[in-house]
């Protein structure tokens, strides 16, 4: 199969191509700068293109089959009203134009898998939430719906869609994991601002499992959560990362460390929560390889 990935350097596209290789199958990736993602990842091959500028070229679509759509500004940064611009229009307008690009083909993919993301639902405490639970408040939340909408028209062009909304991806290379190995490697992590929070994991493998899965299986339209089945608290979260390491994570870290690092928009987000469940993504048949904590951090440290 050949697949066209946008965000194809970055943490999961990366991972993503490796599995797409693996089994035989074709990448285009799309990205600002073809040079370096070359440079990094010579195997795939690489297209230029702006997601907020332009629909990517038609000729990158050629037998192109299943597209999955990852690029987007990182989130975890300070919310200057600039990062919030580029954070929301990588989004709305990147997958505007991509979609927009997909529409004008003569030859459509079958498939567009749309990445997206559990900031959908907001901070909401112990609630359990699945993918019939309503939008949250908040910038992320809006930016997950705008994200989300500007994927359906693609619907209409009789391509299939997959919205797989995805909580924080276990990856030692970055992400949400990557920022706490540093402090829990020198035995100074703990629970964070209180540790009740809590938080909507999956491991690398099973987010490549689920957009792999989303683009290969016909009967997976809509919207799709990519979180493990248990989600854990903070508190859970940083004992069984500490056991991991063989390192005590007993140091509770207080919430306004968030605030110095990510300032006090992006830390507010940081230091809430949800309890996002697996439902429909269980329910259309997706088999975690990675479904429990303890093992997942095993697998990956
Ligand atoms: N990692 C997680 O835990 C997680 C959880 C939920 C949702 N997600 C979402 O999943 C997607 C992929 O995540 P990731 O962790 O692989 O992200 P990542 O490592 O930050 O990579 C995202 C890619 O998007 C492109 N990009 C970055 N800034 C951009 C901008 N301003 N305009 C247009 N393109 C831009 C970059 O590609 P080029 O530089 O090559 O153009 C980059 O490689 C992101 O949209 C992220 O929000 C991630």
């Amino acid at each position: 199969m050949k697949v066209l990935v946008t965000g194809a350097s970055g943490m999961i596209g990366r991972s993503l191509s490796d599995a797409l290789f693996a089994r035989g199958d074709e990448v285009i990736g799309l990205s600002r700068d073809p040079g370096r993602a070359r440079a990094a990842n010579p195997r795939v091959e690489w297209v230029r293109w702006e997601p907020t500028l332009e629909r990517p070229p038609a000729a990158a679509f050629a037998g192109v089959e299943g597209v999955v759509n990852l690029a987007g500004e990182s989130i975890a940064q300070r919310w200057s009203a600039d990062a919030k611009r580029r954070i929301l229009e990588s989004r709305r307008t990147g997958t505007r134009n991509l979609v927009q690009a997909i529409e004008g083909l003569e030859r459509r993919p079958a498939v567009l898998v749309s990445q997206s993301a559990i900031g959908f639902y907001g901070n909401r405490g112990e609630e359990a939430l699945d993918e019939g639970s309503a939008a949250g408040t908040g910038f992320d939340s809006e930016v997950v719906r705008e994200w989300e909408q500007a994927a359906r028209p693609v619907e209409s062009a009789g391509v299939r869609l997959v919205i797989v909304r995805t909580g924080h991806v276990l990856d030692p290379r970055g992400g949400f994991l990557g920022e706490l190995l540093p402090p829990f490697r020198l035995g100074l992590g703990g629970p964070l601002a209180g540790g009740a929070q809590y938080v909507s994991w999956i491991h690398r493998d099973d987010e490549v499992g689920i957009l792999l899965w989303a683009l290969d299986t016909d009967a997976v339209t809509g919207v799709v959560n990519a979180t493990a089945p248990e989600p854990a608290t903070n508190r859970e979260l940083s004992k069984q990362l500490g056991r991991a390491l063989g390192r005590p994570a007993v140091v509770p870290v207080p919430g306004f460390v968030l605030d110095l690092r990510f300032g006090p928009e992006f830390g507010r987000v940081a230091r809430g929560g949800q309890r996002v469940l697996p439902r429909r993504t269980q329910e259309l048949g997706y088999r975690f390889a990675h479904p429990r904590l303890d093992e997942a951090l095993g697998d990956l440290l």
